[in-house]
């Protein structure tokens, strides 16, 4: 067996996309396993430019299938529309992606829940997406979510739809200024749902038969460690699994099929929304962060707030995803830097910490102990071999590596898949593409 997970190591946006789409040749299937189009994946390569929310990064690759597992919730208009955009602009998608019977839908009375819940809070407010994805996950776990395979009987579909629809009318009086779906939106969202039925299908007797063909399947994490609804920042998370450990289930795979677990970490750190943020810079070197480092989200075009990397929370993401190597990106976004700083342990209430606590409150007072190392100052942008890099460059590597206990075996010095190092040790040599 040769499967790989694929997860963020910090608050998400870390550059799975482009880890994902460089990886794929090595693997028959891509499989998404949870959140749905809040995650907004960006994948660069000869002149084209893609922002995945909903499908799996994988897609890029010709001859990569892709999944969306049963741990996903999916917005069919959404989905609809990017099988569409791809498929215009050649990517062939309907013959090669599988959508699970058993994932949820996402539908207009999710996201107008979404937004009152967001409206009511004020300055609490987590700052979704939007998208209605934790409301969908509510309604699952309430019992009452409509599932993709239900497609398969429109007649079914339809009472399924309403009965949802009633379910959160009742929700939605608690806050009287909301506005509610229009029928037009209802419907919209039933006939792509609907459209979309053809791609419904076992993608956990899929993904197993691939398995037992001696195929490789690539497991591509949403969102990051830190949003994780269990061990994140809560209550400024999400509301799915995002730790590699959700994988097999979130597919309906036993947990033994997972060979090696790939985080992706940038070399400082961002967050978007609300919540706290040990390590953030809100002065001029994070202003410098966010403007080389283009920190802009792509899901709903709002400015990341950026800080220093974080040896803290990152060595606790390395232990919770059982990590056995690194992707660390966005190194180049450092070049200009006379210093940079990474947490190596945190201060609160006159006592040392060396992990990230479980109480938000906690987590805002935080104060980062920084070591600081010098800066290359010099061009990295698109170095391909770890010995080109400078040797401060090497160094700031090195000590990250050191922290977390883990070798970073991919470092990426820009957005295009060709500008990546990639040092090939075992176990991640077998995955990755020829020299
Ligand atoms: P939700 O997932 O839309 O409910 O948003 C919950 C929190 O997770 C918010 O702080 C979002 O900004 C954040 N979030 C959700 N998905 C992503 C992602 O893919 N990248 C970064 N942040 C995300």
């Amino acid at each position: 067996m040769a499967n790989l997970v694929v997860i963020g190591g910090q608050w998400g946006d870390e550059g799975k996309g482009k880890v994902v789409d460089l990886l794929s040749p090595a693997f028959s299937y891509a499989a998404r396993f949870n959140g749905g189009n809040n995650a907004g994946h960006t994948v660069r390569f000869a002149d084209l430019h893609f922002a995945l929310h909903l499908v799996p990064s994988g897609i890029t690759n010709a001859s990569c299938k892709c999944v969306m597992g049963p741990g996903m919730v999916i917005d069919p208009v959404a989905l609809r529309t990017e099988v569409d955009g791809l498929e215009d602009r050649g990517v062939a998608v309907r013959s090669r992606l599988t959508v699970s019977s058993r994932a949820h839908l996402i539908l207009p009375a999710h996201r107008a829940l979404d937004a009152a819940r967001e409206g009511s809070k004020g300055d609490a407010r987590i700052g979704t997406t939007g998208r209605g994805i934790g409301p969908a996950y509510e309604t699952r776990a309430m019992r009452i979510g409509v599932r993709f395979g239900l497609t398969r009987n429109p007649r079914r579909f339809r009472e399924a739809v309403a009965a949802l629809n009633t379910e959160v009318d009742r929700l939605l009086t608690l806050y009287p200024d909301a506005p509610a779906p229009t029928t037009e939106q209802v419907e919209e969202a039933i006939d792509a749902a609907l459209s979309l039925s053809p791609l419904v299908g076992d993608t956990s007797r899929l993904l197993q038969d691939a398995i037992d063909a001696d195929r490789h399947i690539l497991f591509e994490g949403a969102q990051g460690t830190f949003l994780d609804v269990d061990h994140g920042t809560y209550p400024f998370v999400t509301s799915s699994g995002c730790l590699a450990g959700y994988a097999a289930p979130s597919s309906g795979l036993p947990a033994r099929v997972v060979d090696g677990v790939l985080a992706v970490l940038k070399a400082y750190t961002t967050r978007v929304g609300g919540g706290p943020f040990p390590t953030e810079l809100t002065d001029a070197t994070g202003e410098h962060l966010r403007s080389r480092g283009n920190e802009i989200g792509t899901t709903t075009g709002r400015s990341r707030r950026t800080g220093w990397f974080d040896g803290v929370a990152a060595r606790d993401a390395v232990r919770w995803n059982g990590v056995d190597g690194i992707a660390l990106t966005k190194l180049d976004v450092l070049d200009e830097l006379a210093t940079i700083k990474v947490a190596t342990a945190y201060r609160l209430d006159g006592e040392t910490l060396d992990h990230v606590p479980d109480d938000d409150l906690e987590v805002a007072e935080l104060v980062p102990v920084y070591e600081e190392l010098p800066g290359w100052q010099e061009e990295t942008s698109g170095i391909t071999a770890f010995d080109k890099l400078p040797a401060r460059a090497q160094e700031f590597v090195a000590r990250i590596e050191a922290l977390l206990g883990v070798p970073a075996v991919m470092i990426s010095t820009g957005p295009r898949r060709e500008e990546t190092i990639l040092r090939r040790e075992p176990p991640f040599s077998r995955w990755f593409p020829s020299e």
